[in-house]
């Protein structure tokens, strides 16, 4: 569904429920990871870029106290009070919005009821960042309602904090930051600690990436995504450095024989993603693509073996695409953001687009009895205000 389709979709919603034509009209896109996974919360470097896939909100300030909200997703509508705080609540999703409302900063008093209509492209639960999306589209409707522009990196921040005390995910900043940064036709290296972000041209029309939804999600999901990251603090006290960006792989194996199998796992995966990340962008640069499949999938065995956050589907998609090969036109795959489900993320010749996605198609349901959603798409850009009136 192109934006345009939804923007319309959501304003002719928007005047069904409510009576009047919205006043804005904003939208997020989704995220791909092309590499560096789990390495954002241990303040290392990923390399995601916006997806053609978003959430858009239809939405006016009304002249109550009340906030409406109404998914077309999901047919659920949730109504909550601003004052004096917002509170967690049914249904689920609304608390990304909630959050948000709540992280926003004072003076909050332009900020009291409103109405909005939510419409959404990217799966939920995919792996595809729907809930940053959710996040970032809510705080550039608040942003355009209050008039009160916030500075990006504060905005990507404010959304994680959302995600964090309303959702109840200790998630990294990679997902809110694509959702607001990205720029069209570019992936994004992002520095985690540091907080700049270098563009990388990916504009090659010869090459497409593709996106395998396993249609999986696996419920160790959220615990397991906590359970990482504090097994990555410990290994960082183990090797004495304030996180594991700080840390080389000659000073991990100096470090073997007093540390656990397990947190030793962790760190090496994330001390080598991060080179492979770091890799992957000179790469891409130099249009080397041969070695862009190969990072990819190293990090996807690394999430595998040591991280240990892949699962049976993602590894079976990697598998067939691995068959397929450079020959079949297959330059790399790898599972993409979280894990335990969701996506994986293949860069394939362009010509041989059709041909990639049915014998994923075939092959993945021989093997798993379920159906993949397979879909491409350029990179594009951040979110913004799509009309106003
Ligand atoms: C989720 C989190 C991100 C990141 C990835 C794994 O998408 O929201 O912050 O940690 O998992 O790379």
């Amino acid at each position: 569904m192109s934006l345009d389709v939804m923007a319309d979709r959501a304003t002719e919603l928007f005047a069904r429920c409510f009576g009047h034509p919205p006043h804005w009209l904003v939208a997020a896109p989704g995220r791909v990871n092309l590499i560096g996974e789990h390495t954002d919360y241990n303040d290392g470097f990923v390399l995601p870029m916006a997806i053609d896939r978003h959430i858009v909100i239809a939405g006016d300030a009304n002249t109550g106290r009340q906030v409406t909200l109404h998914s077309v997703t999901t047919g659920e509508t949730a109504t909550f009070g601003v004052r004096p705080k917002v509170e967690r609540g049914e249904p689920g999703w609304s608390n990304y919005v909630r959050g948000v409302i709540a992280a926003f900063p004072e003076p909050r008093k332009k900020l009291a009821g409103f109405d909005a209509v939510i419409e959404s492209s990217l799966p939920y639960g995919g792996g595809l960042a729907s809930s940053a999306a959710l996040e970032v589209a809510a705080a550039t409707l608040l942003e355009a309602m209050t008039g009160q522009k916030l500075d990006p990196i504060e905005k990507a921040l404010l959304c994680q904090r959302a995600e964090h005390d309303f959702a109840g995910v200790p998630c990294g900043i990679m997902d809110q930051f694509t959702s607001i940064l990205a720029r069209e036709n570019h992936a994004l290296l992002l520095d985690c600690r540091s907080r700049t972000t270098t563009p990388v041209a990916m504009s090659d029309p010869a090459v497409t990436v593709l996106i395998i939804n396993t249609n999986i999600r696996h419920k160790l999901a959220e615990s397991e995504y906590a359970k990482r990251r504090s097994q990555c603090e410990a290994a960082a006290r183990a090797l004495g450095v304030a996180a594991l960006r700080d840390a080389s792989l000659g000073a991990l194996e100096a470090a073997r024989a007093r540390m656990d199998s397990v947190p030793f796992r962790r760190a090496r995966h994330v001390i080598s993603e991060n080179e492979r990340t770091l890799q992957a962008a000179k790469a891409i640069q130099a249009s080397d693509w041969s070695k862009v499949g190969q990072l990819m999938y190293a990090s996807h065995t690394s999430l595998r073996e040591d991280y240990e956050v892949s699962c049976p589907e993602l590894d079976t998609v990697v598998e067939i695409a691995h068959a397929i090969g450079a020959a079949g036109g297959v330059i790399g795959c790898r599972m993409t953001g979280g894990g335990f489900g969701g996506c994986a993320v293949s860069l394939v010749q362009t010509e041989a687009v059709q041909r990639i996605t049915r014998k994923l198609e075939e092959l993945y349901e021989k093997r798993t009895g379920r159906q993949p959603a397979i879909f491409s798409s350029r990179p594009a850009g951040g979110a913004r205000v799509l009309r106003s009136s």
